[in-house]
């Protein structure tokens, strides 16, 4: 029986020159700070709209927010924000920018420790300063969810943290804004998103049919336009199911109500906080192996996945099951994201140290029944070798 809450604050504008609307969704006589990450934005003409858009606004800026985003970099600017008395953030990259946006917008106003936001999950925090983004890597989801991941890089953790108070305000999703995205962004980005439905899809039934067709839905368009895009970097139409796709696979939609796993997405923090992984490089190793580990689990579910996704009818159960996780293998090379530990030059020896991490930050109990414990987690490991 579903029985969920939901719901999503974020406002959205959606479509070419929507940058120019941000102007009357950020009260006039706000002191703002744009954040941005290593001036791709700068390059490509982004962010001269955005100050265009915003000159009858206080402006602020500050860059250099990384992949990945860190504690470090992040602190500096909630030192900024009291410096100069800030009262709106505006987010404009990637999932790195608006994730550090959320951090910076929760830790500004946080009391306490702010590293205490991260090592409790979200927990302590009761508000934030308001902020919008402007999208220009669709992958994360992160403009129109409450959620952010931040690394430590003193502690080598990559921790996630959730809170109500830090969905954006509003956010613009301009497709053209992501024709200068290298093809390994691209690439990363369909993937990520990929890897979002998937970890809210291929659990076990509960009868959510809406949310279940729509995630199947959202997986057939990244199979369809994905590689279209590696092909042809300025067809808006591509591009821009392709940023929809990926805004609606983690805004809380498709999981409403339905079990969810999440367990390739913690065992893949660990490897780009320990070898510097991309966030998706890691969801491309770790799922197919997860698929296969843990197919008892997700045999219903992995059922539907083959026949409905990937047209797969032939065979017994088992065949269709490993069909299915073989196609997805198949995609992510497609889509020219490796799917071995190996081809990143990780290896064996680096097993024991990746589990310590996962039990240090307390994931020793993964997975949508929670049964993805570390030697379960090893498994997986060891099988993407
Ligand atoms: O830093 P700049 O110069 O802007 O360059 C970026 C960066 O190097 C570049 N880029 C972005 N837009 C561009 C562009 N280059 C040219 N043209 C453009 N239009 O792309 C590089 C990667 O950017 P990044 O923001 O790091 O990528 P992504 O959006 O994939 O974000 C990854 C981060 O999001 C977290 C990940 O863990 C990772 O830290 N996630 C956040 C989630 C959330 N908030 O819900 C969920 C995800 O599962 C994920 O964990
Ligand atoms: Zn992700």
């Amino acid at each position: 029986m579903l029985d969920f809450n939901f719901s999503n604050p974020t406002q959205i504008f959606f479509g070419k020159g929507k940058i120019a609307e941000i102007e009357g969704k950020i009260p006039a006589g706000s002191r703002v700070l744009i954040t941005y990450g290593g001036g791709s934005v700068k390059k490509n003409g982004t962010l001269d709209e955005v100050l265009a858009a915003l000159s009858g606004h206080t402006v602020f800026e500050f860059s250099g927010i990384e992949p990945n985003p860190t504690y470090e970099t992040l602190m500096k600017a909630v030192d900024m924000i009291h410096t100069n008395s800030i009262d709106f953030l505006l987010a404009v990259g990637g999932g790195s920018v608006i994730d550090g946006t959320k951090f910076i917008a929760a830790a500004a106003v946080f009391e306490g420790d702010p590293w205490e936001i991260l090592e409790k999950h979200g927990a302590g925090v009761q508000k934030a300063l308001p902020f919008g983004s402007v999208l220009t890597l669709p992958a994360t989801g992160s403009e129109m969810n409450s959620g952010a991941v931040v690394t430590r890089k003193s502690l080598q953790a990559k921790l996630a943290f959730m809170s109500p108070s830090v969905f954006p305000r509003f956010s613009v999703l301009d497709p053209e804004k992501t024709y200068t995205l290298p093809s390994r962004q691209i690439s990363n980005g369909v993937v990520d998103a990929f890897v979002h439905i998937v970890e809210q899809y291929l659990t076990y039934p509960v009868n959510g049919k809406v949310q279940d067709r729509f995630a199947e839905g959202l997986l057939l368009t990244l199979i369809e336009e994905g590689p279209k895009a590696l092909k042809n970097p300025k067809d808006y139409e591509v591009r821009s199911n392709l940023m929809w796709v990926a805004t609606l696979a983690l805004n809380g939609l498709i999981g409403a109500g339905v079990p969810q796993d999440w367990a390739t997405h913690m065992i893949g923090h660990e490897l780009t906080a320990a070898h510097g992984l991309d966030h998706a490089q890691t969801l491309a190793v770790i799922l197919p192996n997860l698929l296969s580990v843990c197919k008892q689990n997700k045999r219903e579910k992995l059922l539907q996945y083959a026949e409905r996704v990937w047209g797969i009818m032939d065979g017994d159960s088992e065949q269709r099951i490993d069909a299915a996780i073989q196609q997805t293998r198949n995609f992510f090379e497609q889509m020219q994201v490796k799917t071995r530990l190996s081809d990143y030059g990780i290896g064996k020896d680096s097993i024991p140290h990746l589990l310590e991490q996962l039990q240090a930050h307390g994931m020793n109990s993964l997975g949508e029944k929670q049964d993805v414990t570390p030697d379960l987690s090893r498994r997986i490991l060891e099988s993407s070798l």
